[in-house]
């Protein structure tokens, strides 16, 4: 598909994308968009090469792509200045490469953050309160009258809510988990979360002086104390050499027995093959899981688990975010092109 076909500068697009105003964005500044209309759903280092050609000034690319040495020395050659994921994440971006062809690499965060922690904050409460075990249920015709013990589940007012990495995204299910449902925070990063500390106090004084029980917040001083004291465990780092397997077979082993643990952050932050085996050995465990360690493909045994949720890697699928993400990854693009600047560059 090709958008302003006499436009000075080629951009590609290597996947449709929500919205037509990142289209209109680059049309109107003189770009040629071709958006990669292929059925595979992941595209090839080779896929990718064929598109990039003899000529191309701008990419956007997808999560699933691996943008290594091979493809920022083809799109060097072809004269592009810009790649831009669309995604906030960047884990499959070598940006050393990118430095070392002269390409600028952008991403998008912002746009995303309610939105990926509005899934976090679901896939707790349906994971505490047994709600896809629960429809399952109905849907299978089993429902033969209420019960007292009926799909019982954990109140989430009172208990703790963990957080490892609260950074934007992080910190926005913080908020939402307390405001929302009045947990305490525990909370693990290298970089204080200062706003976030305020927050809490602030809703804890608010409660108290409304004759409720006030909220708190620790800092914890290892992530060990966060999987220890967490009731509700939500992992939001980015993924690198340092987070691969953070949640191992030995940290599972601390976590509450009746824990919950949830990922919305980089499958390969957990090990899953560990996850699954504590998950048969610890049946009041539960996860709700929105990425996983070789996507599209789950760990066997995973997909058998009652005590599972898991997602297809939605956590940032509202219409609102999608058309943003669109949007910043042109700009990111556009930018480099026509020497504004970039609007997100994880280099700086
Ligand atoms: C990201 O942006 O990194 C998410 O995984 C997809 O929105």
């Amino acid at each position: 598909e090709v958008w302003n076909p006499s436009g000075k500068y080629r951009v590609i697009s290597t996947k449709a994308m929500p919205g037509t105003r990142w289209i209109r964005l680059l049309t109107d500044q003189d770009c040629r968009v071709e958006i990669c209309t292929s059925k595979k759903t992941i595209l090839s280092v080779e896929d990718i090469l064929a598109l990039i050609g003899e000529k191309c000034d701008g990419v956007i690319g997808q999560l699933t792509e691996d943008w290594g040495e091979a493809l920022f020395s083809a799109l060097s050659r072809a004269g592009g200045k810009a790649f831009s994921n669309m995604a906030v994440g960047y884990n499959n971006v070598d940006v050393n490469a990118a430095n070392k062809y002269g390409v600028a690499v952008g991403n998008t965060p912002g746009v995303l953050t309610e939105t990926t922690a509005e899934l976090a904050a679901s896939l707790s409460v349906a994971a505490s309160r047994r709600i896809v075990e629960a429809d399952e249920f109905m849907r299978a015709g089993l429902y033969d009258g209420w019960l007292p013990h009926l799909f019982v589940g954990n109140l989430l007012k009172g208990q703790t809510v963990g957080v490892i990495g609260a950074g934007r995204i992080g910190s926005a299910y913080a908020r939402m988990m307390i405001e929302g449902f009045k947990m305490n925070l525990i909370y693990y990063d290298l970089y204080q979360a200062t706003r976030l500390e305020k927050f809490v106090t602030a809703y804890g004084e608010f409660l108290k002086a409304n004759g409720e029980q006030p909220v708190t917040w620790k800092r914890a001083g290892s992530m060990e104390e966060v999987l220890r004291e967490g009731d509700v465990i939500s992992l939001h780092p980015i993924l690198d050499k340092t987070t691969y397997h953070l949640i191992n077979k030995e940290r599972l082993s601390i976590m509450k027995k009746e824990a919950i643990l949830v990922n919305c952050s980089r499958g390969p932050v957990v090990d899953e093959v560990a996850l699954v085996e504590h998950l048969k050995e610890n049946p009041m465990f539960r996860v709700g899981l929105d990425v996983f360690e070789d996507e599209p493909y789950m760990k066997p045994g995973l997909a058998d688990m009652k005590n599972a949720i898991v997602v297809p890697h939605i956590a940032s699928a509202s219409k609102w975010t999608r058309e943003g993400m669109a949007t910043l990854a042109a700009l990111n693009v556009l930018g480099k092109i026509k020497g504004y600047p970039v609007w997100s560059n994880p280099n700086n």
